[in-house]
């Protein structure tokens, strides 16, 4: 179903999904996060000059107030890392100087903002439920602060290159549910705040972002490649759905697990735990021929980020952000071309009646 025009992004049978154009095989595992989070913000790749003021701005955003870090650390023990990140950027926007306004350039510094406190509030949230402080590193680009931030130790560079790929991949994909709902509450002229809100709470459910922490889950529990065939037969029998296979747009694959899938390969074979990519091209194989529908994204994702020593519950908010850069240009592309979205529904109810 069309639901509008976008100039974005592009997902084809043909050419696969393209950022602005670009293909997703050569964008995702060739640069940093920042430049593809530029693009989707700016239509072009940044120069030379434009990275080294993005990185800046970055920099200096991605400290969190002091308000934040109280907020935060009053959520009770046991509050999901998904409703933590909602919660999170929800009273962000309570420290956004911008917030009310959604003039184009007003939009693309919040778009800065969210883009360097999503992973800033991610990883405090985590410190904070080790027990331990927040620790921002400001000046290190995105996904090596990310990585440091979690574990305290500085990450190997081709850790760092994996969670860029990652993020990259991530980073963006037409309407899907999230940035439809995020393009939906934009389109009343509500803050990007209230639309990147609307947008985690879509992505939190295992249909869409949430796959990604169900598929490593269930990786696990599968535990090898000789079990994965009759796991799988067991669950198509109960009706279960099997978590990171299917997908609303592409029905022949997705276009992105190629090169997630050689990323698997590459760090499997890295760490010495070749296991996981196995599993995988089982369970594809197996639901290849027995349902006919082929792995999304979130199943190879979830063996990388398991390996990259990324905790599985923060696999979803890892996802929120690198979406972050796509949710935030399709505000700013929404508001700079307003119109309500306001889809009709088809009535299937009683025809008129009287109360008696
Ligand atoms: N496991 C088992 N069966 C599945 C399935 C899965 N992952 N995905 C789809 N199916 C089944 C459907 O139940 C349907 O069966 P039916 O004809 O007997 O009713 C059939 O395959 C066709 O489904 P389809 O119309 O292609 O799915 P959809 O477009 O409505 O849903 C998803 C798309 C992504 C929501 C769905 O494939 C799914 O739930 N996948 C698992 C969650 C996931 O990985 N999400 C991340 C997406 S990137």
């Amino acid at each position: 179903m069309i639901a509008g025009e976008s100039a974005i992004c592009g997902v084809d049978a043909v050419h696969g999904l393209r950022y602005y154009g670009y293909g997703i095989e050569e964008l995702g595992p060739k640069i940093p996060f920042e430049d593809v989070a530029w693009l989707l913000l700016h239509g072009e790749l940044p120069s030379e000059s434009a990275k080294k003021q993005f990185a800046t701005e970055l920099a200096e955003s991605a400290p969190l107030p002091d308000g934040m870090i109280k907020i935060l650390k009053s959520l009770p023990k046991g509050t999901r890392a998904m409703d933590e990140l909602r919660t999170g950027v929800s009273a962000l926007s309570a420290f956004d100087p911008d917030v009310g306004h959604y003039d184009h350039e007003a939009n693309l510094r919040k778009s800065t903002r969210l883009i360097a406190r999503m992973t800033s509030v991610t990883t405090a949230e985590w410190r904070i439920r080790q027990g331990k402080e927040p620790e921002i590193k400001a000046n290190l680009p995105l996904a090596a602060r990310f990585l440091f931030e979690l574990s305290g130790k500085k990450p190997h560079d081709y850790r760092v290159r994996a969670l860029d790929t990652v993020l990259n991949l991530y980073a963006e994909h037409e309407f899907n549910a999230s940035t439809f709902a995020a393009r939906v509450t934009a389109s009343t002229l509500a803050d990007m705040y209230s639309a990147v809100v609307a947008a985690i709470g879509a992505l939190e459910g295992p249909l869409h972002g949430g796959a990604n922490e169900q598929a490593m889950l269930m990786l696990r529990e599968i535990g090898s490649a000789d079990k994965a065939e009759a796991w799988v037969k067991g669950r198509l029998t109960r009706r279960e759905k099997i978590m990171g296979f299917g997908h609303r747009v592409y029905k022949k694959g997705d276009s992105r697990v190629p090169v997630m899938r050689n990323l698997l390969a590459e760090i499997g074979k890295r760490v010495g735990q070749t296991n996981w990519l196995e599993i995988c091209l089982e369970l594809d194989r197996v639901m290849e021929a027995e349902k006919g529908l082929f792995a999304n994204l979130d199943l190879y994702a979830a063996p990388v980020l398991m390996l990259l020593e990324i905790p599985t519950e923060l696999n979803t908010p890892l996802f929120a952000c690198g979406r972050i850069a796509g949710w935030c240009a399709h505000v700013t592309e929404q508001q700079d071309h307003n119109r309500i979205i306001r889809p009709r529904s088809i009535y299937t109810g009683p025809g008129p009646r009287e109360i008696a």
